[in-house]
């Protein structure tokens, strides 16, 4: 079990992100809860998974699924209570398991009483809280752009003020410029230490220091001062772990961000290689994967932190497609895929975070656009539509890159509604339920929930894995992403076969006896390695 109270625990801990939403339901509501939760805490224990990352649970009106806060310190009554989350706490705790709350610290909701407030009258002590411009109605203060669509600016005829909104009109920007403001946010944190919190995501935490005159949104001028106040006046007065999202963080910034002395976060997850099948950083855009380019940012940044920073891994969360289905072979290979991503994530220096589901394998879906519930994907679909782009185009793009793919009810049974809840799901189950599931998984040694077990204990055992430095072996290989890692006298080696041919490889000569630490096919290395075959090699060197 791993202790988590002493400085980088986390560091050998691999993390599960809960959809709350869409996990357990146990009250028939169509949604999940808290309790149930609680009540797969055995399975997460399992698979052997150190921390949660829990979207948010907080109160919210759920105009975008939780990321719309309308009370920082009460649970949404849909999945549950204080108590519940309370008790999720301490039964995880007894498992090794700590709990990271989701924190949504850019905006919150328009129905959060500070909003209501800043509402009523410039003068109000909450006005300042959020970011104000004067205007007339129909002229707004410039042209910047929400990410959900339409402008970043919403008129308050009562004020005969505009306020600014990066995301949805429902989630105003909150003004970090206001030190009483940081104030109440590290207070509430600080709260939530105490009531148990192992650490905490951080949602889109570098466009907090926004300049809207000088159209700045990401990576403003004073965005290290607030991390740093952040980290000072809250995280660093217990031992919490910290990741921040930051879609906008190069290298040299998430040097800063993860420092090792914890003067920022613990770390961030960064999105260069997940932007990399985008044209124009245009997310509906649909390109293809530059695979050679791909290897070279994962080495960038493996590179680039190692003994200076710490890299999160991932190649899922709630806003991306399913990575069998994106990258991988979601038909005829899906669980060699899927177990081929596994591999090369869980090889890497850093902390890998899986998203539930991801350690069954499970795919994106399709359905009937009255079927979606995402608003950033229902915004995309009416605008698109309306500026006349064809609808086969804009579907496809759907299918593709929208966030319901990973917002599915997660697939527990073979029985109806796969498990996740008896009433009738708030999104439709993945008709693959039948042959994806946990159920059939568990027991079974050859499942891709076993493969990741196995990935999860040879990182808590194998110190090359946390500590070792990364070599990218075969840069310009079309086909093969192969590459190593040193520490002391050891040494791993990872070689993944990218796509459904096979390919002739030669494994060095000095290779010719290491140990097979996993491998996606059964027996020695092979010649030619298979379709996605994947294999984790060690020796001393
Ligand atoms: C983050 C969240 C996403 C949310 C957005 C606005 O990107 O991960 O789900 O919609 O922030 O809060």
């Amino acid at each position: 079990m791993l202790e988590n109270n002493k400085p980088g625990w986390w560091r050998r801990a691999v993390a599960y992100q809960i959809y709350p939403r869409s996990f357990q339901d146990t009250t028939g509501s169509g949604t999940g809860d808290l309790p149930g939760v609680i009540s797969r805490l055995d399975y997460l224990q399992k698979l052997g998974i150190g921390l949660i990352w829990l979207s948010p649970v907080f109160a919210s009106p759920q105009v975008d699924n939780g990321y719309d806060v309308s009370d920082y310190r009460a649970v949404d009554p849909m999945y549950g209570s204080l108590e519940d989350l309370e008790r999720l706490f301490a039964e995880a705790k007894k498992r090794g398991i700590g709990i990271m709350l989701d924190l949504v610290l850019n905006h919150s909701s328009d129905k959060h009483p500070w909003f209501l407030q800043a509402k009523q009258s410039r003068d109000n002590p909450y006005h300042d809280y959020y970011v104000w411009r004067d205007g007339a109605e129909g002229k707004l203060p410039n042209d910047m752009r929400a990410a959900f669509g339409g402008p970043a600016w919403e008129w308050v005829p009562e004020l005969g003020q505009y306020y600014f909104h990066q995301f949805a009109p429902q989630q105003p920007d909150l003004n970090w410029e206001n030190p009483k403001l940081r104030r109440e946010l590290y207070d509430m944190i600080l709260w939530w230490m105490d009531k148990g919190a192992a650490g905490f995501r951080l949602d889109v935490i570098d466009v907090i220091a926004k300049e809207p005159d000088r159209k700045i949104t990401g990576n403003g001028p004073r965005l290290d001062e607030f991390l740093r106040e952040l980290s000072a006046e809250a995280f660093q007065k217990g031992c919490v772990v910290t990741v921040g999202e930051a879609w906008g963080a190069d290298v040299e910034r998430a040097k800063r961000y993860s420092a090792p002395d914890g003067s920022e976060l613990s770390m961030v997850f960064q999105f260069e290689q997940m932007m990399l099948d985008q044209t124009g950083g245009e997310k509906w855009d649909l390109a293809p994967l530059p695979f050679i380019k791909m290897k070279k940012s994962y080495a960038h940044w493996q590179q680039g932190l190692h003994g200076c920073g710490w890299n999160s891994l991932f190649l899922n969360n709630h806003d991306l497609p399913r990575i069998v289905s994106r990258w991988g072979d979601d038909g005829k290979y899906r669980v060699q895929s899927a177990k081929l991503f596994a591999t090369m994530l869980h090889g890497m220096q850093g902390t890998p975070y899986d998203h539930q589901g991801e350690e069954l394998g499970m795919t994106n879906i399709r359905l009937p656009i009255g079927d979606y519930r995402d608003v950033e994907l229902l915004n995309y679909y009416r605008e698109a539509i309306e500026a006349g782009k064809d609808e086969a185009d804009v579907i496809a793009s759907i299918y593709a890159k929208g966030r319901d793919n990973a917002r599915t009810p997660m697939q527990w049974t073979a029985g109806e509604n796969a498990g996740f809840t008896t009433g009738t799901p708030w999104i439709k189950v993945n008709p693959n339920y039948k042959e994806i599931n946990a159920e059939s998984q568990v027991d079974d040694e050859d499942s891709v929930f076993s493969y990741y077990r196995c990935l999860i204990a040879l990182r808590k055992e194998l110190d090359v894995l946390v500590e070792g430095d990364f070599t990218l072996l075969e840069p310009e290989h079309e086909k093969l992403f192969v590459y190593k890692r040193a520490y002391k006298n050891a040494e791993v080696l990872v070689v993944c076969n990218f796509g459904g041919e096979e390919t002739k490889w030669e494994l060095p000569a000095e290779w010719k006896n290491a140990r097979t630490l996993i491998a996606n096919y059964p027996g020695a290395f092979p010649e030619k390695l298979r379709p996605w075959e994947a294999r984790m090699l060690c020796r001393e060197a």
